[in-house]
């Protein structure tokens, strides 16, 4: 992997990172959405997220899980800033940003980065590859022409691709390529934390693990804070420190991985843990040495995209 410029560009606003600091604090979030259905008897209301609390520290991985529909992604959406909770508090580097100015907004929408499940909607389909990795720098005026276009090179290589990329458009790439750019422009603009939600759920098998190994790899070598998201216990267990499982809005489970998995306290995760199938490798059973097997797999993957 290339080395990747670890110098922040100055920003006035911009807070020291203080290890001891929650890069974000999510204090008692509720959101609730009001649907175009219901009826009189019963009113149209999603609790979609209901009392979360969380904090994410400098440098760490949280891994959230749990099934379709309980809150995951409203929940990254009040992290990042693009979704204002009914209720609760959220702070940004122990600064209260619940009713963000426009100025906040900026400011997080640089140092928080997100990965979507699907690609497609992360880049534009008539943009090159390297215009959509030079965008986030011209939007927040970072650089010059000279260090943006070198920063276009680096970011590139970092995720593993050939600089001949660089003049492809999204479609004329697999989907892999695609995560790998829209990892990419996650990375343009020296974010303290990526927030990955499902990122690679809509991918073919056979490049989920490469794409989870170039998250992890990254994760470590920058020294990001990450929120990895995902509906299969087995895809977040690797990259996260600490593990999260919601069901309907709630964590109803908290822990580090090895907690989780050796000991988990609540049904919920227990009912998660045995009806999972690994995403990395479905017909792989919940036998001994399960994980030593699936390290193996993922092992394996990243020594075919080094090749
Ligand atoms: N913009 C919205 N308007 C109405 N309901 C929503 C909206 N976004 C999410 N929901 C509902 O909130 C719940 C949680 O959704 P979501 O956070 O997307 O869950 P997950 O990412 O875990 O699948 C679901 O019931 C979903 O239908
Ligand atoms: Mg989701």
């Amino acid at each position: 992997m290339a080395e990747l410029e670890t110098t922040q560009t100055p920003a006035v606003e911009e807070k020291k990172n203080d290890k001891d600091t929650p890069i974000i604090f999510l204090d008692d979030i509720h959101v609730t959405f009001k649907t175009r259905t219901g009826s009189l008897l019963h009113p149209n209301l999603v609790h979609a997220v209901q009392g979360l609390t969380l904090k994410l520290m400098p440098g760490e991985t949280i891994g959230i899980v749990g099934e379709s529909g309980c809150g995951k992604s409203t929940t990254a959406n009040v992290m990042c800033g693009l979704q204002q909770p009914t209720s609760g508090q959220v702070f940004f580097k122990g600064e209260d940003v619940t009713n963000r100015t426009a100025a906040q907004r900026r400011l997080i929408g640089r140092v928080i980065s997100v990965v979507f499940q699907d690609p497609a909607t992360a880049l534009n389909a008539r943009m090159t590859v390297h215009d959509q990795l030079m965008d986030p720098m011209l939007v927040h005026n970072v650089g010059e022409p000279a260090s943006r276009e070198k920063r276009v090179r680096d970011l590139i290589e970092v995720v593993g691709l050939p600089s001949s990329v660089l003049d492809a458009l999204p479609g004329q790439m697999s989907g892999g390529q695609r995560q790998r750019v829209a990892i990419a422009r996650a990375l343009s603009l020296h974010p303290d934390a990526i927030i990955a939600d499902e990122p690679t759920s809509a991918l073919d098998v056979s490049v989920r693990a490469q794409i989870l190994n170039l998250l992890m790899d990254l994760k470590r070598e920058l020294g990001l804070s990450m929120v990895f998201i995902s509906h299969d216990i087995q895809t977040v267990r690797y990259i996260s420190d600490r593990i999260v499982v919601m069901n309907g809005g709630k964590a109803v489970e908290e822990g580090t991985a090895e907690q989780v998995f050796n000991n988990p306290k609540d049904a919920y995760t227990r009912l998660l843990l045995g009806a999972a199938p690994s995403l990395l490798h479905p017909d792989l059973g919940k036998t001994k040495g399960h994980e030593e097997e699936l390290r193996e797999e993922v092992l394996l993957k990243n020594e075919e995209v080094a090749e």
